[in-house]
């Protein structure tokens, strides 16, 4: 085994961490901004393989990364379910909402899914064939969390308060649509390995709002352990990253728990105190904060290279808190790469 991702994620110790980026394809690259326009919008981009390769592969023609992440996004599986879906430009995406029972029950069967999705699949064969050999290719979903704050509320909300005020009403119901969501991303990340990705990450961007105990076990925890046990299953050398956004102290156990074999962290736990609890369980991913690729400067550097000397004693893959957004600069993410190998 080569690929230096590969390599940390089988839980080695490396002298230089891989690296790549959350949102390493996007709008703060003029010719992402190219290809989008020829797509027209966002999701003709998704659902169209040849562009959706060409952007995925754009950052790697720049950047020296050692993984390409499928282009794609996590509300294209409400959309296989039976939600409308749609892009406001300058605003984010819309589904039609979720709020009972019935509507739950109406969703369309997992194994539905692949009608829609097919040419998602149809990317990662494009990739799978064009990559470098050196480059890992990731694929990823939502996790049934986040996923189901966006059916329910019909829109991104500061605090979820729709989810959370579903699941007080009729816990049951909540619980119901979770489970749906669970089976289908086992469907969907399954066909994803099978078409070329050679890891999985599962984004759970609002899992810091659960903040009850309970509610995290049964929400958090355990719909993304019966996703690994169960991809696990078919494709036991596939490695499963989590990204439990916000999590905290929280982060604590959560490998364990779900047997993920790599936690993504955002940059609010630091890189020191996650190298003494969560490096002893998993490979873990992170954490430069994205707003210094916008500022840049000395503060950049040194940040890049007190992360990635902190978590060098343990497995590590250098990457963003979260997405690099729009107005970062690229030449400050080439000064990123730099400074951490040069750490
Ligand atoms: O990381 C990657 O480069 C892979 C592709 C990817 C996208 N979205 C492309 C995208 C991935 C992994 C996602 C995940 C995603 N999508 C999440 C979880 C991670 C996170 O960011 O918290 C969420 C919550 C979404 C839903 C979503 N998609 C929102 C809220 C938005 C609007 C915000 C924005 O940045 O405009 C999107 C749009 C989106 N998804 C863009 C991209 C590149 C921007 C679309 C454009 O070109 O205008």
């Amino acid at each position: 085994m080569t690929k230096l991702l590969l390599r940390a994620l089988a839980g080695e110790t490396l002298p230089t961490p891989p690296i790549w980026m959350m949102r390493q394809a996007g709008r703060y690259l003029p010719e992402y901004r190219a290809t989008r326009a020829k797509a027209g919008d966002f999701l003709s981009l998704c659902y169209t393989p040849e562009l959706a390769a060409e952007v995925t592969l754009q950052p790697l023609r720049r950047f020296d990364f050692d993984a390409a992440i499928l282009f794609a996004d996590i509300l294209l599986l409400p959309q296989a379910l039976g939600s409308e879906l749609w892009f406001v430009t300058g605003e984010g995406p819309r589904l039609s909402t979720i709020t009972t029972r019935a509507q739950v029950d109406a969703l369309k069967p997992g194994d539905a899914i692949h009608e829609r999705l097919s040419p998602i699949y149809e990317t990662i064969r494009i990739l799978a064939g064009e990559l470098p050999r050196e480059t890992t290719l990731i694929g990823f979903a939502g996790a049934p969390w986040t996923v189901a704050t966006y059916m329910i509320a019909g829109r991104g909300t500061p605090d979820q308060g729709p989810a959370h005020d579903f699941k007080t009403a009729d816990r049951a119901a909540f619980s119901a649509l979770i489970d749906r969501i669970t089976e289908a991303t086992i469907l969907y990340l399954s066909a994803q390995i099978e078409a070329g990705a050679e890891v999985v990450k599962l984004f759970d961007s609002w899992a810091g709002s659960l903040s009850d105990a309970n509610d995290r076990r049964d929400f958090a925890i355990e719909p993304t352990r019966r996703i690994i046990s169960a991809l696990k299953m078919n494709h036991p050398d596939v490695p499963v990253i989590a990204f439990p956004r916000g999590l905290g102290e929280n982060y604590k156990g959560f490998a364990r728990a779900t047997g993920a074999d790599c936690v993504a962290l955002d940059q609010s736990v630091s890189s020191e105190w996650a190298a003494e609890h969560l490096q002893i369980d998993s490979c873990v991913q992170g954490n430069l904060d994205p707003q210094l690729l916008i500022t840049g400067g000395d503060a950049l550097k040194v940040e890049a290279s007190r992360i990635t000397r902190a978590l060098r004693n343990g497995p590590h893959i250098f990457n963003l808190g979260h997405g690099i957004t729009p107005d970062a600069d690229p030449d400050n993410v080439t000064r990123m790469i730099e400074a951490v190998r040069g750490a």
